[in-house]
């Protein structure tokens, strides 16, 4: 292989990116990187030190004190430590979903967690999902993909997702209204808000199995790349 293959997925939460990106990346035997986890983790690390999550001075001083790291198992998954710590269900909990979205806006904190996220699609070839990583973190990727779907439909597949996962108190309503907060406040911040690349591939997948989506985006794949990949 002569250079790294690099496909950037965006899009709001629930729009289906990690689903997709995973089995991108397990398909074409490369490396996935859910850049969402480490804002995650950095907001953990922010209501572990006490501080509130919107208080931007605060938050940009854990900058210089912050260990992230990504381990990825045999079986191809992803395990997220902060501060040697593995944080990996720790961070799906909906107080650090929202805390997440706050501390993302801060510049500090996205500069830090972009020069990870290049350093690591320097040295590897590699499937990212994000919000930023078409228009903002690899620009040069060789395809980009913008997912979307309804908000009612994101929430009903977040609402699956979090009851598999034990958190039995959530509600469609709260889900809807977490999306609502997080999609403003995604694609209003100055640095690197959530948006389409103009070279993106916009897919909706409201109506939408996952193995149609994957379908329709490899196609897209295998265009980019070469059919020798795929
Ligand atoms: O993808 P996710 O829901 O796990 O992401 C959590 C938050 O992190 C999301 O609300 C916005 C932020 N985020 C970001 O600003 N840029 C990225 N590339 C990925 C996530």
């Amino acid at each position: 292989m002569n250079k790294n293959i690099v496909i950037a997925i965006d899009g709001p939460s629930g729009a289906g990116k990690s689903t997709l990106a995973k089995r991108i990346a397990n398909k074409l035997g490369i490396m996935y990187l859910d850049t969402g986890a480490m804002y995650r983790a950095y907001a953990l690390k922010t209501i572990r030190s006490n501080i509130d999550t919107l208080i931007k001075e605060d938050v940009e001083e854990l900058s210089d004190d912050i260990k992230i790291d990504i381990h990825y198992e045999n079986d191809g998954s992803q395990k997220v430590f902060l501060d040697g710590d593995d944080v990996t269900s720790l961070i799906r909990s909906p107080e650090v979903t929202k805390g997440a979205s706050d501390v993302s806006a801060f510049p500090k904190v996205r500069l830090k967690l972009v020069e990870l996220q290049r350093d690591i699609a320097a040295r590897n070839s590699v499937v990212m999902d994000g919000r930023d990583i078409g228009t903002y973190v690899l620009p040069n990727a060789d395809l980009k993909v913008f997912l979307t779907a309804s908000v009612h439909e994101r929430a009903a597949r977040r609402l699956e997702e979090m009851k598999l996962s034990g958190y039995d108190e959530v509600t469609h309503d709260s889900i809807v209204a977490d999306m609502e907060y997080r999609d403003k406040n995604d694609s209003s911040r100055t640095l690197a808000p959530l948006m389409k690349a103009d070279d993106a591939f916009s897919v909706d997948t409201t109506a939408n199995t996952p193995d149609e989506t994957f379908e329709e985006v490899f196609t897209l794949v295998k265009k980019a790349i070469g059919e020798t990949y795929a």
